[in-house]
C-alpha cells in the first residue's frame, strides 16, 4: 500500500506536485499569525522534543503549517487524512519531500486505503495522538503508548464524551473544538465561507434569489445561513432543538420541517451532525434539478444508499456532481459523494481563521505533553488562559488594541457592594 521514498515510509499521490504545494503552504503561512508567533517560541524552546504525534487531519495546507510547527517543537509527526476527499496532494508531496513529515493520504483514495492509511500512521506509535473525528479511537490495539490526545471537531468531541462516559476511553483529550477561538470563529465564518465555496466550485450556481436549504443551526449552520444571507439567497433553517430554531427565526430565517423544506428548496446544505437528515421521504418530495450536500463531518448526514435505491440511474455531470435520476424523472444533484463539501471540492477553510484553531491545536499539544500525567481518561477543555491568549495575539495581529480593565473596574466586578 504504501510507497518508500529514499527517505522514509509514506503514501503519497505524486511528489512531482511538491512545488506546488510548497507555494500553497507559504500562502497560507501568511495568514497564519498567531501560528507564527508560536513557532518561534516552539524553535527556542523544543517543548515538543522526543514527543511522537500522530495526526489525522484534513491534509491542508495549514495543517501542514500546523505539522511543521510541532516537527519545530520537537516533535516527531506523522500525518493522515481525516477524509478520504480531503487532502490536497500537492500539499501532501510537499511535507515529504521538502518537510521529509510522513504523509499517509490521497485524495479520492478508497475506504480500505483510507483505513490503512490511519493505520500506518498509529504504527508509528505516538505519544499523542491529534484527531479531526475521532478516527484513531478505531484502532485501540495500536494505542498502548499513547498519553493523551486532542480532538478538532464537534463530531469527534461528541463521540469521545460518549466514550468517557461509558469508561471506554483510553486516555486525556483535550476537545480543542470546544475552545472560544475555535468554534466561535472556524466552525461559524470558516465553515460558513468555505461551504458556499465548495457549493458554488462544484455546481456555479447562483445563490442570489434561490432558496436555500441549511439543516441545523448550531455553530456551523449560523455560519452558513448569514453567509447564504449574504449571497443573496433566501435562507431556510430546519431544526430539532427548539431555542436553536427561535434563534433561527429572531436572526430573520425562515424555519420550517425539512418535510416543507424539501418541497420548496433549490440548494440544501447539511451541518447537523446527525444521521439520514435528508432521507427516503425528502427524496421523494425534492423538486426537479435539486442540489444537495452536506458539511457536517460524517457522510451519513444525506441517506445515500436510499437515493441509490430509489434512482432509475446515475451519472456524473461535474467534478463533485452525481446526477441521480428518479423513476419519475425528477433529477436530484448529489455533491461530493455527500461528504464535507466545503473541503471536497473547495480548500477548506481560509488560513487566517485555521490559525485560531492549529494554534489551540499546537498550544493544546504543548499542554498534554507537559501534563498528560496528571490528567485522568476524560475529555478536558482548552485552559481557558491559552483560548484568551490565542485572542489577544490574534487581534494584535490584526493591529486591533482593545480597552483593558482599571483597577477599579476589576475590584467593582470581583465585589458585590457596591451600587446597591
Ligand atoms: P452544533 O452542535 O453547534 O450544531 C448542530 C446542530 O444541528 C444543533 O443545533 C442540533 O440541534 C442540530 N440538529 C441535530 N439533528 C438535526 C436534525 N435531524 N435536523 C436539523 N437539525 C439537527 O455543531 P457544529 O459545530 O455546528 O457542527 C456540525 C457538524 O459540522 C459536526 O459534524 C461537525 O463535526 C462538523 N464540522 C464541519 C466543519 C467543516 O469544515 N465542514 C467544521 C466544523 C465542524
Amino acid at each position: 500500500m504504501s510507497t518508500t521514498t529514499t527517505q522514509m515510509n509514506c503514501d503519497v499521490k505524486n511528489l512531482d506536485l511538491a512545488d506546488q504545494g510548497k507555494k500553497r503552504i507559504d500562502w497560507a503561512n501568511q495568514s497564519m499569525k498567531v501560528l507564527q508567533i508560536i513557532r518561534k517560541e516552539f524553535i527556542k524552546n523544543h517543548p515538543l522534543r522526543g514527543i511522537r504525534v500522530s495526526a489525522c487531519l484534513h491534509v491542508t495546507a495549514e495543517t501542514a503549517n500546523l505539522a511543521v510547527c510541532l516537527r519545530d517543537g520537537g516533535a516527531d509527526v506523522v500525518l493522515c487524512a481525516s477524509n478520504p476527499l480531503s487532502t490536497q496532494d500537492d500539499v501532501a508531496a510537499s511535507l515529504v519531500r521538502d518537510q521529509g513529515i510522513p504523509v499517509f493520504a490521497i485524495k479520492g483514495e478508497d475506504n480500505d486505503t483510507y483505513y490503512n492509511h490511519i493505520i500506518a500512521a498509529t504504527e508509528h506509535r505516538p505519544h499523542i495522538t491529534m484527531d479531526d473525528g475521532a478516527d484513531h479511537t478505531k484502532r485501540q490495539d495500536l494505542l498502548d503508548g499513547v498519553i493523551g490526545g486532542t480532538e478538532e471537531t464537534t463530531t469527534g468531541v461528541i463521540r469521545l464524551r460518549a466514550m468517557a462516559k461509558e469508561g471506554v476511553l483510553r486516555y486525556p483529550i483535550v476537545a480543542v473544538n470546544d475552545a472560544d477561538t475555535k468554534h466561535f470563529f472556524d466552525n461559524r465564518y470558516g465553515t460558513g465561507q468555505s461551504t458556499i465555496d465548495g457549493i458554488i466550485r462544484a455546481t456555479n450556481f447562483l445563490l442570489a434569489g434561490s432558496k436555500f436549504v441549511i439543516a441545523g443551526y448550531g455553530w456551523c449552520g449560523r455560519g452558513l445561513a448569514s453567509r447564504g444571507r449574504g449571497a443573496g439567497a433566501e435562507v431556510i433553517v430546519t431544526e430539532i432543538d427548539p431555542t436553536k430554531a427561535l434563534e433561527a427565526v429572531m436572526d430573520g430565517f425562515r424555519v420550517m420541517s425539512m418535510t416543507e423544506a424539501a418541497k420548496i428548496g433549490d440548494v440544501f446544505c447539511t451541518v447537523t451532525g446527525n444521521k439520514n437528515v435528508l432521507a427516503r421521504e425528502h427524496f421523494e418530495v425534492l423538486k426537479d434539478g435539486a442540489i444537495i450536500s452536506n458539511s457536517g463531518h460524517f457522510n451519513v448526514e444525506i441517506d445515500i444508499p436510499a437515493l441509490e435505491k430509489m434512482s432509475s440511474s446515475k451519472r456524473t455531470t461535474r467534478n463533485f456532481v452525481e446526477e441521480y435520476v428518479m423513476r419519475d424523472g425528477r433529477k436530484i444533484n448529489l455533491l461530493g459523494e455527500g461528504r464535507l463539501i466545503n473541503l471536497a471540492s473547495a480548500e477548506g477553510h481560509p488560513a487566517s481563521v485555521m490559525d485560531m484553531s492549529f494554534a489551540d491545536q499546537a498550544l493544546s499539544v504543548e499542554y498534554m505533553g507537559s501534563n498528560a500525567k496528571t490528567l485522568k481518561p476524560q475529555v478536558y477543555v482548552v485552559p481557558e488562559h491559552l483560548d484568551k491568549e490565542i485572542a489577544r495575539l490574534k487581534l494584535e495581529s490584526m493591529g486591533i488594541k482593545i480597552d483593558r480593565l482599571t483597577p477599579e473596574q476589576e475590584e467593582y466586578l470581583a465585589g458585590w457592594s457596591e451600587g446597591t
